[in-house]
């Protein structure tokens, strides 16, 4: 298995995520609301699935490795793009997580924001993962040999394993925090 493949397995999840969340935004034009609960849920898969985990191996390791490697400065814009691509969702993400909490405390209004923010994501998400899996990731294989990719496979592994835990962690954080 090639070091891309996971991540590549991951926005096939990402997808059906983005399913899930068309299918609400139909329902919520016929009801004109949305449930807050199935917006936290979203955005803790956002957030810990494809932020952390999902785009944490992308930056951590393989943007990492690609780094240390002399390359084009095609690669080194398309990178560029992609962590900027990464910023622009966890801002969408956290202005979502503001506009429900003020729609969970009454404030009808905030609806068209919660939507908003979640078309945002539903826009933005197909076009990132396009450029990955279509251009970046096969244009970036060739800088790297058959030992250091199955040594990033590996890494992205080990990442995986650590993800429960921190996840779990940062859970009970939040409720001693309170
Ligand atoms: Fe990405
Ligand atoms: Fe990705």
């Amino acid at each position: 298995m090639q070091a891309r493949a996971p991540l590549m397995i991951e926005h096939r999840l990402i997808e059906q995520m983005l399913n899930v969340i068309q299918h609400e935004l139909e329902r919520v034009e016929q009801t004109q609301s949305i449930d807050p609960y199935f917006v936290d849920k979203a955005v803790d898969f956002i957030r810990v699935y494809a932020d952390r985990t999902h785009h944490g191996k992308e930056e951590d390791i393989l943007f990492r490795d690609l780094w240390k490697k002399q390359q084009s400065n095609e690669v080194w814009q398309m990178m560029d793009e992609l962590i900027e691509d990464h910023v622009f969702a966890r801002n969408t993400t956290k202005a979502l997580v503001e506009a429900n909490m003020r729609y969970r405390r009454g404030h009808g209004a905030a609806l068209g924001e919660v939507t908003a923010r979640l078309r945002t994501l539903l826009d933005f998400y197909p076009k990132h993962i396009k450029k990955e899996d279509e251009i970046f990731f096969p244009a970036t294989r060739a800088y790297f040999t058959e030992e250091e990719d199955q040594a990033m496979l590996a890494e992205f592994w080990e990442f995986d394993r650590k993800m429960i835990h921190e996840k779990y962690k940062s859970v009970v954080k939040e409720f001693e925090a309170k």
